[in-house]
């Protein structure tokens, strides 16, 4: 007999994420297995900040929110306890989206199956999962950068942005990340390679923080926008002539903004006056070319050619505030929770 422990979703938030809107519940679990499935226990937890965007109660691109009394859901790493499916046996490593939950009866083509000798079975959820493909696709694609020009990157100490900076470099480009706080901005400069890096927390306002952009860079050729809001509104008056605007994600407006949205400064004569484009990206969009970008970025992980720093918090019991510290803490590149 296995205790199942569950973190169910069950207050949606207004403002800030708290444990107020979980509860965690133990029960017993039927571990009886039909044909085809495998029976997992998950050890990594993915914490992404998409979780409270599911949260919102406003359409988003999913046409439901995340419903209520149920396993928040997520991407995870786990090992084989038993199978009844071909090719799986005990130990094996897995991603699955089970969610958070210590355990799950899955099929076992809803799982993907890990190889711990070719790179570290959390990578999975990092630099060769969701997060790579989102910074590869959304750089590549979108912005499309070009060598010698000015990359600006929100963010950029995240799971996401810290990965934008590392392939904007690759690309020959000038990379600025804006983070939070000097310590992140010096592990920019000094473990990622970013040519300057920006505390956006040391600047009280837009035009502040556009002057020492401007004074840094001279002007933007791509905008990868992990967060939105300030920082946005100082990168924006910046942009040089057919700059590239990726919208990756909003941060900045997740809890709350995104049900009653701040009115900020209108600045889309900027994008004609140099007749810029702006576009929203979503990783899901991408997925069918996933093993493309595990093709290209993986030997780089590898070799030791990236930086793909993970934040791993221990407990299970520590997921709703883990998700929390997204919106408030100081992680830099991954955040994970151990089970
Ligand atoms: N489009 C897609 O398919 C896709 C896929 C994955 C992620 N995303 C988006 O990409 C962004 C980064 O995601 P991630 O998983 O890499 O998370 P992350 O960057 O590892 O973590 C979030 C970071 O956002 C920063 N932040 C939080 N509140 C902020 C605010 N009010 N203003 C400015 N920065 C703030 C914090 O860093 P500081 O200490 O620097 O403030 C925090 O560490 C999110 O907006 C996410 O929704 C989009």
């Amino acid at each position: 007999m296995i205790t199942n422990k569950q973190w169910i979703y069950r207050r949606q938030p207004v403002g800030q994420i708290t444990t107020d809107h979980y509860e965690l519940v133990e029960q017993a679990m039927d571990t009886t297995l039909a044909d085809g499935e495998v029976l997992i226990a998950s050890r990594y937890f993915s914490v992404d900040p998409y979780m409270r965007i599911g949260q919102s109660s406003k359409p988003t691109y999913d046409a439901e929110a995340h419903p209520l009394n149920t396993v928040q859901q997520g991407g995870v790493v786990a090992q084989v306890l038993a199978s009844r499916a071909e090719g799986y046996v005990e130990g094996d490593w897995v991603q699955s989206y089970t969610g958070w939950q210590t355990h799950a009866r899955v099929h076992a083509s809803a799982l993907k199956r890990l190889d711990p000798a070719v790179a570290p079975v959390t990578t999975a959820l990092g630099v060769l999962g969701m997060p790579g493909r989102t910074a590869w696709f959304g750089l590549t694609e979108s912005g499309r950068p070009h060598a010698g020009e000015v990359v600006v990157v929100s963010g950029a100490a995240g799971a996401v942005g810290s990965l934008v900076v590392q392939f904007a470099k690759r690309h020959g480009a000038r990379v600025l990340g804006i983070a939070g706080g000097a310590a992140k901005c010096a592990w920019l400069r000094d473990a990622l390679g970013a040519d300057w890096a920006i505390d956006y927390k040391a600047f009280s306002n837009a035009d502040a923080l556009g002057a020492e952009i401007k004074r840094l860079t001279g002007g933007v050729d791509v905008y990868f926008d992990n967060v939105g809001g300030m920082v946005t509104d100082a990168v924006i008056p910046l942009i040089n002539r057919r700059a590239r605007i990726v919208i990756c994600g909003q941060i900045s407006q997740y809890s709350g903004g995104l049900e009653a949205p701040e009115l900020g400064p209108r600045l889309l004569h900027h994008m004609l006056y140099q007749r810029a484009t702006i576009q929203g990206m979503l990783a899901r969009d991408y997925l069918h070319r996933m093993d493309e970008m595990i093709r290209i970025v993986a030997p780089w992980v590898r070799a030791g050619e990236i930086v793909f720093e993970e934040t791993v918090i221990d407990g299970f019991e520590q997921l709703p505030s883990a998700l929390n510290s997204l919106f408030t803490g100081d992680h830099r590149g991954k955040l994970l929770v151990k089970a």
